[in-house]
């Protein structure tokens, strides 16, 4: 294992949107549970019944105007303003919790509920209303063309290359609030460690991935997640 620690990868999930009224996907009132995720969110679902689709996502993003960071997503904020070495946080997450904390190294590699994808220009865009009325492209005019920039079953996470650096890179790689269902992001832990890296798991629940990390905490992130950057900013 390396002995520095400079370089953190965090990866988090809807675990850490959680304690902010967030519904997570799986479980008991999870997302999933009230929709069928072939329905919504997959291409095929979209081109089957596009107006379903926006009405989803249109809801979540509306939904978003009514919650708020929790501590977990303001100790990253701090830790990324603290921290002097290489940090990045991956988030699974499509809602905007970590850049209304204050994240600046941050990636979201399953999209974002406030951005646009203009299939006719292939264009994205910052977009906060809805998209069910089919509001033209704010690039090339174009309407009826403006889907979620959200990555759907069956499509290619965004940012690959460069996590998958900052994964081979990384000193410390820790997970946050996933249940480790979805690849390829349950994967991370194995090249992370594989490369020499601690891991370390901040969960709820033990996850479908806990027994590959050196080490899981398991508690609520509003508490785990503050307690765990003191603790890393005491030791730098
Ligand atoms: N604190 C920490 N962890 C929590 C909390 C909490 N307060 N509440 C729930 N959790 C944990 C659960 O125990 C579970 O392991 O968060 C995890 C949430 O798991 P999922 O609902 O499966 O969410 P996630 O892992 O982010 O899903 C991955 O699946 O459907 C896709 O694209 C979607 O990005 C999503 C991906």
């Amino acid at each position: 294992m390396k002995d520095r620690l400079e370089r953190i990868v965090i990866l988090t999930g809807a675990g850490i949107s959680a304690e902010s009224g967030v519904a997570t996907f799986r479980g008991p009132g999870g997302l999933w549970e009230g929709h069928r995720v072939e329905d919504v969110a997959t291409p095929e679902a979209f081109r089957h019944d596009p107006a379903l689709v926006q009405r989803f996502y249109d809801l979540r993003r509306a939904a978003l105007g009514t919650v708020a960071p929790n501590p977990a997503h303001m100790a990253l904020a701090r830790l990324d303003a603290e921290w002097p070495g290489e940090l990045l946080l991956v988030t699974q997450n499509v809602d905007d919790l970590h850049e209304r904390a204050g994240s600046r190294r941050l990636l979201h590699m399953h999209g974002a509920l406030k951005s646009a994808w203009c299939l006719a220009c292939d264009g994205r865009f910052p977009h906060a209303g809805p998209l069910a009325g089919w509001p033209p492209c704010p690039g090339c005019g174009a309407r009826g063309r403006l889907r979620p920039d959200i990555v759907w079953f069956g499509e290619m996470p965004y940012h690959m290359p460069r996590i998958h650096d900052a994964l081979l890179m990384a000193d410390l790689f820790v997970s946050i609030g996933t249940s480790g269902n979805v690849y390829p992001a349950a994967g991370f832990v194995d090249i992370a460690r594989e490369s020499g890296a601690r891991t370390l798991e901040l969960n709820l629940d033990p996850s479908m991935t806990s027994d590959r990390f050196a080490e899981s905490r398991l508690g609520p992130a509003g508490s785990l997640v503050p307690e765990f950057v003191e603790d890393l900013l005491r030791r730098r």
